[in-house]
């Protein structure tokens, strides 16, 4: 028996009004200068607002980042940490999706170092501590708050790769998990950081290195994610489902953040790279086909996400029920509005993808630590196949 080390964010309030801890936080510590990471979408829809007001209620004057890109490159986290150079920050405050809370986090790993968040790219290369973290986030999905992960998109190879920088150091000081910083979420975003998160949850629960504490965490989390994500897409204002959504993912988080993914993600960030598909739609799509690619040496453990998604599979044998579990993760995408393949989910999503860039795809997919953690040892070939098949 191996020993496990699971680790998790200093401290995670969750809960509706929880961006009331933030000022406590910061001024018990002593830190008075914090940059703010976020993008223009959280500052149109008035967030920033709110925590900027929370902090002047305690007197802390903020600095702003709001260039935050989808996807972020080596190039915002860049800028990013100039700013925080610049203006003397003391700590940073990571508001959005996954995109800020990745650049906050890429920024840290660079501040105070004459380096490029591309020489930190795999395990364990962190040269110290990060500067005081507090993660904010304002969608159900990332997780991000309680991982110890940044994924970065890499702009110095012949076309953009995403890279995964992970670090126990990265890991947030704090965690302010806020529902009501997410009730006007549009749909469709809720739908697809939603799947996100379950396939954090999903891959976490069938990973190769997963034991007993991630994989109590990924249940949990399956479970409310296919009771509560509906909900939040049909009525966004509907709290208790937005509550029930925000402790699901930072619970799939704490879980694949210990766990690590798999081929999902492995195949996504490459979809994301090369045609600017968002992280969740990419996994959401690709989430089935990979259940079903790991199907034959997981049959166990997806046989089970059946009756967490609310699948009836008494009398059925384990293979039955893990294809029923594969087929209600399907009807799930299908209740949230999301196609069951990539040309479909281009076309909706009006991006441009071409089924020829396949073997690059797969060839990216396969430097994708991810896949490191896969149950399955994936060829290139196999992983060009699941493309096929998900390509439609
Ligand atoms: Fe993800």
């Amino acid at each position: 028996m191996a020993v496990t080390s699971f680790m998790l964010a200093g401290c995670t309030h969750t809960g509706a009004g929880a961006l009331e801890k933030l000022s406590a936080e910061l001024s018990t510590r002593g830190l008075k200068k914090p940059l703010v990471v976020t993008d223009k979408g959280v500052v149109k829809a008035g967030i920033l607002e709110k925590v900027q007001a929370v902090l002047k209620a305690a007197g802390i004057p903020c600095e702003v980042f709001d260039e935050t890109v989808p996807n972020p490159t080596d190039v915002n986290v860049e800028a990013c940490r100039k700013l925080y150079e610049e203006k003397g920050c003391d700590c940073l405050v990571a508001v959005g999706g996954g995109s800020s809370m990745d650049c906050a986090k890429g920024c840290g790993v660079i501040a105070g170092r004459k380096k490029t968040i591309n020489d930190f790219e795999g395990v364990g290369l962190l040269e110290g501590p990060m500067p005081f973290f507090v993660a904010v986030p304002t969608t159900a999905g990332t997780g991000s708050e309680t991982t110890l992960f940044a994924v970065i998109t890499s702009t110095k190879e012949a076309h953009p790769r995403k890279t995964v920088v992970a670090d126990p150091r990265m890991l947030p000081n704090v965690g302010i998990v806020d529902p009501l910083l997410m009730l006007d979420l549009p749909p469709h975003i809720t739908a697809s950081t939603g799947m996100d998160a379950m396939t954090h949850a999903v891959e976490g629960l069938i990973s190769r290195l997963t034991y007993e504490y991630p994989i109590a965490f990924c249940k949990e989390s399956i479970r409310l994610i296919a009771r509560y994500l509906p909900r939040a897409v049909g009525n966004g204002h509907d709290v208790e489902a937005r509550e029930k959504m925000a402790y699901a993912q930072t619970m799939a988080g704490m879980g694949f953040s210990n766990a690590g993914v798999g081929v999902v993600h492995g195949m996504a960030h490459p979809l994301s790279a090369f045609y600017g598909i968002a992280h969740g739609d990419a996994n959401a799509v690709l989430l089935p086909y990979g259940l079903e690619y790991n199907k034959m040496v997981r049959m166990d453990a997806i046989a089970e996400i059946a009756e967490l998604i609310g699948v009836k599979t008494c009398g059925m044998s384990t293979l039955d029920a893990a294809n029923a579990a594969i087929a209600g993760i399907q009807e799930l995408n299908a209740l949230l509005g999301i196609p069951r393949t990539i040309s479909e989910l281009a076309k909706q999503r009006g991006l441009k993808v071409d089924k020829k860039d396949i073997p690059a795809l797969a060839q990216d997919a396969m430097k994708d630590i991810s896949m490191t953690f896969n149950p399955r040892i994936a060829t290139q070939k196999e992983i060009e196949a699941r493309y096929e098949l998900a390509w439609g």
